[in-house]
């Protein structure tokens, strides 16, 4: 006699349905978008198939996008004409990303939610994500400070949610401060609190023109540490974040995971470039479901614990789950 038989759940569809622990929904999706100063026309990025670059103009059509395929919110990333030294272009009211945030905020009014990448690597001409001081390293605390002066233009421009991607130590502190002294106190922080030193970024670096020579291991997580990527979320949480992170996603659901068990405020996941390019490369060789497989990392995920998913796929993924 057998007594256990785990197979009577999945017998069918019917039956495999009602036991589901977890049922990604299109409202937990935040829809990556990239838009481009100098552009006119869209133009596809040729390592993230089915992405692209936008010009400022496209934003209310895609904050339509967004609103019709009913997803969560949105993340802009902009790339600029012109960088230099200090990134100026990134607390610029004028500058392309606070244009966009003002755009995206002006068209999605409280129909979705308007984030902003708070970084300054697309903004500086060295290509890191603050400023160097006199020996060539970034500069922690003096990045502080136009972090805190980029996230008031954010708040300014409309954006509902800041997204702290700069693994500055303290950052949450500082731009909440700063928030708070200038009355922005509904505007939300999802801190990339645990954010690797990945390999996986690396069709980003195409979608924003990156000029990075060298590395971000002295701000991003070493691969190899688990706990501290914890510690990371602990101490962005008790600064003040009301959302925190894990980035990349798949190859660091262990982490989400652990986040998840100890974090007291929503935690998000961030299927990046390379996952995501993954995918469409071996897809498009016929070697997997394109489908079934941005699905099943979606739902796993949402299984490892993560509640907001940030991909460059959301609104595929959102008319897939309304499908099925
Ligand atoms: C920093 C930022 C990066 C990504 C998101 N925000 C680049 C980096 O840290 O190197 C990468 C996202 C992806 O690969 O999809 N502005």
């Amino acid at each position: 006699m057998i007594s256990h038989r785990p197979r009577r759940l999945r017998a069918t569809p019917a039956m495999r349905r009602l036991v589901r622990e977890v049922r990604p929904h299109a409202s937990e999706l935040v829809w990556g978008i990239f838009v481009h100063e100098d552009l006119a026309e869209e133009r596809p990025i040729g390592s993230l198939p089915g992405v692209s670059q936008h010009p400022l103009a496209a934003v209310p059509a895609l904050v339509d996008r967004a609103i019709e395929a009913g997803v969560g919110g949105l993340m802009i990333f902009a790339i600029p004409s012109v960088r230099d030294a200090q990134g100026s272009g990134a607390v610029d009211p004028d500058g392309i990303l606070n244009r966009a945030i003002a755009s995206a905020a002006q068209s999605a009014g409280d129909r979705l939610v308007v984030m902003a990448d708070l970084c300054l690597d697309e903004f500086t001409d060295h290509g890191h994500c603050g400023v160097l001081d006199g020996t060539g390293r970034v500069d922690n605390d003096a990045t502080l400070e136009i972090y805190a002066e980029m996230a008031l233009a954010q708040a300014r421009a409309g954006a509902h949610v800041l997204g702290l991607s700069g693994m500055m130590d303290g950052q949450v502190a500082a731009v909440r401060g700063a928030l708070e002294a200038e009355g922005f106190t509904d505007v939300a922080l999802l801190a990339y609190a645990a954010k690797y030193a990945s390999a996986f970024y690396g069709p980003f670096r195409e979608a924003v023109d990156s000029q990075l020579q060298g590395d971000r291991r002295t701000y991003q997580l070493d691969p190899a540490n688990g706990r501290e990527g914890l510690r990371e979320a602990e101490l962005d949480e008790l600064e003040g974040a009301d959302i925190v992170m894990v980035k990349p996603a798949l190859p660091y659901l262990d982490v989400v995971a652990e986040v998840a068990a100890q974090s007291r405020v929503p935690v998000a996941a961030y299927h990046v470039s390379g996952e995501y390019a993954q995918i469409e490369a071996a897809a498009a060789n016929g070697w997997l479901d394109r489908r079934a497989a941005h699905l099943e990392a979606l739902t796993s995920m949402r299984r490892a614990g993560a509640d907001i998913i940030v991909t460059y796929a959301a609104l595929e993924l959102a008319a897939w789950l309304k499908e099925n």
